[in-house]
Parts: structure tokens; sequence; C-alpha cells
């Protein structure tokens, strides 16, 4: 490892979880806005965080999902006692809003550890270990967010979290617009119900199917329009800014469909051309003017590229 860097940095996606239509198991890499890591070789073994910009996060490094990823990586290539790295955070996705900041943490810090020390890890290695940060933030074990945050593309996860099947990505234009009231997705898990009705589960299985179907017919318009869910976003809309009068703007202004991003407050919204994504951008972000609520509209589409070193 002698020649390995001493430094290096990471960019890492946000990331559009559920995509509505599958809870838990489907998530999408966005173009932009990237998470930026930078990790530093030295002496002292163990991870240390020396610095966050752009949020108030912990320092202790099991508290901090970056921290908690970044230690997992060298406790698997077996090197926690001997190798140390620093880490300096750029939190440009924020925190509580929905479009994946704790999975752009985990996966920026899980990849970068490996690549700085050259490790190995294989893909299902990696994941296991962003999602010990993952954990730390959520709660919870579920890699909608952080697979395609560390691989790109739109993911579909499985029930155990680590088997990925990677889907063809429909050429999508989107519109993602975040409220700047944060939702905590141990909050937003919270309201969930523990069980479902038999005939409400067999509607979302039959939606998510026919969704995948359409993707892999190359039929992009008709897999937005199937963009829908009975099992979780009823739930979630009550802790929504403003959800139904953004609905009711997005599709006027021409969205094919779209819905609560994760776990909100971010909305993501399909449009067929860039154009009436920033149109519908614009009407999203006048109903939150009118309630005097801060908002950033990302005009932006799926990407392929998942954590990487930055260039
Ligand atoms: N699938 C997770 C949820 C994503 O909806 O709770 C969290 O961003």
């Amino acid at each position: 490892m002698s020649d390995a860097p001493r430094q290096i940095e990471v960019l890492a996606p946000a990331t559009v979880a559920n995509l509505t239509v599958g809870f838990d198991c489907l998530g999408g890499a966005l173009d932009g806005p990237l998470e930026r890591l930078i990790l530093k070789r030295c002496k002292v073994p163990g991870v240390k965080i020396v610095a966050i910009h752009g949020a108030e996060l912990p320092f202790e490094v099991e508290q901090n999902v970056s921290g908690r990823a970044a230690l997992s990586v060298l406790e698997k290539l077996g090197i926690a006692g001997t190798e140390g790295v620093e880490l300096e955070i750029f939190k440009t996705v924020l925190p509580g809003s929905g479009i994946g900041s704790s999975a752009a943490s985990a996966a920026s810090a899980a990849f970068g550890v490996n690549a700085l020390f050259e490790g190995q890890l294989s893909p299902a290695d990696l994941l296991e270990c962003a999602l010990d940060g993952e954990c730390v933030a959520s709660g919870a074990r579920h890699a909608d967010n952080v697979a395609p945050a560390l691989f790109g593309g739109l993911c579909l996860v499985g029930g155990a979290g680590c088997e990925i099947e990677h889907l063809p990505m429909p050429d999508w234009h989107l519109a993602v617009v975040h409220p700047q009231i944060p939702i905590l997705t141990e909050a937003a898990r919270a309201v969930l119900p523990a069980n479902v009705p038999l005939q409400d589960a067999l509607g979302q299985m039959a939606q998510l199917g026919r969704f995948i179907s359409a993707l892999h017919c190359g039929d992009d318009s008709k897999a937005a329009r199937l963009l829908s869910d009975r099992l979780v976003e009823p739930c979630r809309i009550p802790l929504q800014p403003e959800f139904y009068a953004v609905r009711s703007a997005a599709i006027s202004a021409g969205a094919l469909g779209g819905g609560i991003s994760g776990s909100g407050p971010s909305t993501f919204w399909v449009a067929p051309d860039q154009e009436t994504a920033q149109s519908i951008g614009a009407a999203i972000a006048a109903v939150f003017e009118a309630a005097d609520t801060a908002n950033h509209v990302h005009i932006t589409k799926l990407s392929a590229r998942g954590a990487h070193i930055a260039p």
C-alpha cells in the first residue's frame, strides 16, 4: 500500500429512493447535487473526522454516517488497527432533504476508503459497509438510496438489502424540489403501519411489475405514468408541506408522474424534456413561495454514475 495516494477526493450523487412505486426497493442516482468528501491517510489508526462543512453533524465516528461507513471498510479490509484516515466532509446533499443525504455520505466514505487503501472489496461488501453508515441516520438497513449512490443508475434492491438488479434507465428529465423543512427518515418511517391489507400489497406488487416491464420495453412515458403508491405515500402526505398543491401544480405543468422523493420533504416529477421540467420546477417553487417556504429546485436526470474519484 506504500504507493497508494495519500489523499483523494470523492464525489457521490444524491438519489431518489422509492420512486413512489417501489418502497425500500427502488432508487436512482441523480446527475446532481453531488456530495464531496476528502480522505487523507494518517498515522493514527482508525477514522478521524477533521471537519464538516454545510451541516451540523456529530464528529464521533460511530455516530456519524461517513465515519461509521469508513470504519466498516477499514474493519472489512482488516486494517482498522494499523491504518488511519482523516475525513473532511462537505455536505452538499442536505440532511433531512429526502434526496439521499445519508446515503451520499455513506457511499462516498465506503467507496473512498476502499479506493484510498487500494482495497479489493466486492460490490456486496462495499454495500454492507455503506449500509452500516446509512443505518446510523435512519435506523434501518434499506439500500434503496445507498445502492444507486454507490453504483449509479436505477437499482432494484432485494429484501435482504444486498441483492441488486440494475434496471434500464429511463430517459426522464426530472424536477426535484426541496422545500427547506427537514423531515428525518426515522420520523417518516415512524408513521408507517406494521402491516398492510393484502389487496393493497397485491395491487402495489402488480404496479411495480408493470413499471419494470415498461422500463424493459423502453416505454419511458408509461413507466412515469405508473409511479404511484398505495402503501406508504398516503401515510406520509400529512408530513409533506403543500403536497396536494405541489402535485396539482406539477401535473398542470406537464409532469407525467412523480411523488415524494424517499421519505420527503423533496418531491420528484418526471418530464419528457428539460423545458417541461423547468416549468414544473417553477410552478412548484411558486406554490412554496406563496406559502413562504424556502425551497430549492434541481433540474436533473438519472445518472449512471455512482461514487467516484473527483476529476
Ligand atoms: N426507502 C426509504 C424510506 C428512503 O422511504 O423510508 C429514505 O430516504
